[in-house]
């Protein structure tokens, strides 16, 4: 089964072509980053009118590198949130009209779900069940996997999510948007144990994450060494990724433990931080667990993806409705 995959929740416009829902045939990712770094971050309107530009050009490439045509694509798959409204309804409503035209079910599917099948789409993928961290810039949630279809939320983050921090700090330190990857590079000149900052575990045996603290923290170390800070930035930035990342490795792996679980799978943007990689490796790899990451490319966001969601939803026959809507956040 060929599935059509469309993205376009965020600052990414993405079209991929999968077969199976396992085997990328191809994946296009067309990045807004130069529309919105001017700003510091993404810019709603902008990001829309950019989707508008981009969805025919990137979905026609899908097509081209993935050497089929539109007459044998089974079905189209699309984002319908959480993301921006405005940047949501561009793909949203171009998968609408597309599977339409071309008489093919249609289905909409859950962005945070689709991080989630980023890593049924590498060559070793978890076994049921497995207990999954999704960090991105948007949410910071733990997951206990049970079928492709079936996620039961064990933690959320409270106030920021991991990558939001991650953009935040590199804000206050003029270092570019998006802060994740900078900040991740930068850090492997620093000391992560020059400077210190805390480590909300909030209640050690839960699993909500609060990330807010850091950041404000991170923002008082700054005002406090105003004459100073800007000679030593890979040490603070390695101080601060580090307290992010034993948090996050910490959460994960206990909830493997907790529920006797001997795969643990990390996904989103913030999964292709390196440290982050190599922590919960070790963590994991030291109680017997296996760990399952995506490549690099399929951490962030990007429609292979959302192809391999509507994949598994069809061969359930389950397809949505013409009159679906998008939605902004998860209820
Ligand atoms: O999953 P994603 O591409 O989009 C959302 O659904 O939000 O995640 C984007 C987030 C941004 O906050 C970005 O700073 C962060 O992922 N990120 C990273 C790294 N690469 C991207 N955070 C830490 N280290 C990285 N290497
Ligand atoms: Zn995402």
């Amino acid at each position: 089964m060929l599935i059509l995959g469309i993205e376009t929740s965020c600052d990414e416009t993405a079209a991929a072509v999968v077969q199976d829902g396992k085997k990328i045939l191809s994946s296009i990712v067309s990045s807004q980053i130069e529309v919105h770094s001017p700003y510091g971050g993404v810019v709603p309107e902008l990001a829309s009118r950019k989707h508008m530009e981009d969805i025919v050009p990137v979905v026609e490439d899908a097509l081209e590198k993935s050497a089929i045509t539109n007459k044998q694509i089974d079905a189209v798959a699309s984002t319908r949130g959480p993301g921006l409204v405005g940047s949501l309804l561009v793909g949203f409503s171009f998968a609408k009209a597309y599977a339409y035209a071309l008489n093919v079910p249609w289905i909409g599917v859950n962005h945070l779900e689709g991080h989630i099948h980023s890593v049924f789409l590498e060559n070793n993928p978890p076994d049921f069940p497995f207990v999954v961290l999704l960090a991105s810039g948007g949410h910071t949630n733990i997951y206990y996997a049970t079928t492709f279809t079936e996620f039961e939320q064990m933690g959320q983050t409270r106030d920021d999510a991991a990558g939001e921090a991650f953009d935040k700090v590199a804000k206050m330190l003029e270092l570019g948007y998006p802060g994740g990857g900078v900040i991740d590079k930068l850090a492997k000149q620093g000391d992560p144990i020059a400077v210190s900052f805390p480590r909300p575990f909030l209640d050690k045996s839960g699993f909500d994450f609060s990330f807010s603290g850091i950041k404000t923290s991170v923002n008082r170390y700054l005002q406090k060494n105003k004459d100073t800070y800007k000679n030593h930035i890979p040490d603070i930035v390695a101080g601060f990724q580090e307290a992010v990342v034993e948090v996050l490795s910490y959460k994960i792996v206990n909830a493997a433990k907790t529920r006797n679980c001997k795969h643990i799978a990390l996904v989103g943007g913030v999964a292709a931080n390196s440290r982050l990689r190599e922590k919960v490796t070790q963590e994991a790899e030291a109680q017997g667990i296996s760990i399952h990451i995506p490549s690099i490319d399929l951490c962030g966001d990007n429609a292979a993806m959302i192809a391999s969601v509507g994949y598994h939803y069809l061969k359930r026959n389950e397809q949505s409705d013409l009159d679906a809507d998008v939605f902004s956040r998860t209820k």
